[in-house]
């Protein structure tokens, strides 16, 4: 059985990363081994939770307020540390993280062939997202295998010169874990009152907004993208503030993420509005759940981007440019930046024009059918053996 090291750092690496790993428990050729660079702490230990996942080695790296060379540092020389002694026979990176493009530079170093999952997005703007966009235009031509999830992801490889026949489109694991917490989620039947105690969300907000029988409005709320730090933020919340003061029937949800540069602006500007309830991360069950119940999200993920298209949930993006133009295409997901008169006028239509609301909330299917980590598992296998 050949050794893959499956390299994990970040909460939605796992979340995109877990049905990989549980395709390659089936295979009779490849044995999967966890690695976590814990370049995030919490939110990773969070999500590894929710799939059952325990790593087989967990490098710890994550220090509070981390710089992007420190980390950087840190990860090449522990992952290079584990590589060298355990030398497996491929290393799978996710995404654009730090971890990602310093473990996937690491595995070079020790000739250790890389697939990279998710390849091939591509904003075109080195500047935004920030540092994503360089991580994996970095990590592409290190990568033997490129699993780019549509034939748009694909095309941008074939573009940069980038061989064919390193390029396998799969879709995006994404859906696959969408539909593994979907079927396995301990949350199934479960009430409103229970997810709301499970996420901290207050007794009245749960009451008025997510209870069985609530019938307003409510807007599902993510940031953390680094361009946005400073200015973007303190737009995002005024925009936010402006929303609840123009609509004072809507409530906002905002799960806030850990990251200090996050979490000082929101809980400042958005602390004291009653219609704002501001949460620590939810674990990705509770999160899917929430989503499905949203009337809809305003948010900066790139992983929400790929999953509100599945649920049906207009999104509107923070963010001037995307990777992930398949979502837009959909009529999902539409770009509003960080400008609070932008944000407030399309959240005005969404919350009043209930034609707009209809067309923009049917269900499509840009990133795959949830076999995608069953064809990441079968390439790997050909290849290897
Ligand atoms: C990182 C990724 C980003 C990804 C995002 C997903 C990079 C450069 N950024 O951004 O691409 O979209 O994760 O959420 O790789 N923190 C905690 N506990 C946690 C997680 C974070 O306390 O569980 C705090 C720490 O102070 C940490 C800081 O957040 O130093 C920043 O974490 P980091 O992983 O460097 O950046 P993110 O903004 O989370
Ligand atoms: N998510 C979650 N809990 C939350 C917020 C988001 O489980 O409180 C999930 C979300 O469904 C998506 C992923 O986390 O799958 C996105 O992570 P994030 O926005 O941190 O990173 P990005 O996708 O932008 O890299």
């Amino acid at each position: 059985m050949k050794k893959i090291a499956l390299i994990l750092g970040t909460r939605p690496e796992c979340i995109k990363m877990a049905p990989v790993y549980f395709a390659l428990k089936q295979s009779t050729k490849l044995v999967p081994v966890v690695i976590s660079t814990g370049q995030h702490r919490q939110m990773l230990d969070q999500t590894l939770g929710v799939f059952g996942i325990k790593p087989e080695f967990d490098l710890n790296l994550m220090q509070p307020g981390q710089t992007l060379p420190e980390l950087t540092s840190r990860v090449i020389s522990a992952t290079s540390a584990w590589f060298a002694e355990h030398k497996p026979a491929a290393v799978l990176v996710q995404g654009d993280t730090t971890t990602v493009l310093s473990s996937a530079i690491s595995a070079f170093y020790n000739r250790i062939p890389i697939g990279h999952v998710e390849a091939g997005l591509r904003t075109g703007n080195m500047d935004s997202p920030f540092p994503e966009e360089m991580n994996r235009r970095l990590t592409t031509p290190l990568a033997r295998w490129n699993f780019c999830p549509t034939e748009t992801s694909k095309a941008n490889l074939i573009r940069e010169g980038i061989d064919a026949t390193t390029c396998y489109v799969t879709g995006n694991s994404v859906v696959d874990a969408l539909f593994y917490v979907r079927k396995n989620q301990s949350i199934n039947g479960v009430s409103a009152k229970i997810v709301a105690e499970r996420v901290g969300i207050p007794g009245a907000f749960a009451q008025e907004f997510l209870s069985e029988t609530a019938k307003k409005p409510w807007i599902l709320v993510t940031g953390h993208r680094r361009e946005s730090f400073g200015g973007g933020f303190e737009r995002i919340c005024e925009a936010i503030n402006r929303i609840t003061q123009l609509h004072p029937e809507v409530g906002v949800l905002y799960p806030v993420h850990l990251n200090p540069q996050v979490q000082a602006p929101v809980n400042r500007i958005l602390g004291s509005n009653p219609r704002v309830a501001l949460v620590a991360p939810a674990a990705y069950e509770e999160f899917v759940w929430l989503m499905n119940r949203c009337t809809f999200l305003l948010s900066d993920s790139g992983g929400v981007q790929e999953e509100a298209p599945s649920l049906g949930k207009p999104v509107l993006v923070m963010r001037d440019t995307t990777e992930r133009p398949e979502g837009v295409d959909a009529g999902t997901c539409r770009l509003v930046g960080t400008n609070p008169e932008t944000i407030l006028r399309e959240a005005d239509l969404l919350l009043n024009n209930p034609g707009e609301y209809q067309r923009r909330s049917s269900l499509k299917n840009p990133y795959g059918d949830g076999q995608t980590s069953e064809k990441i598992r079968q390439i790997l296998e050909d290849s290897l053996s």
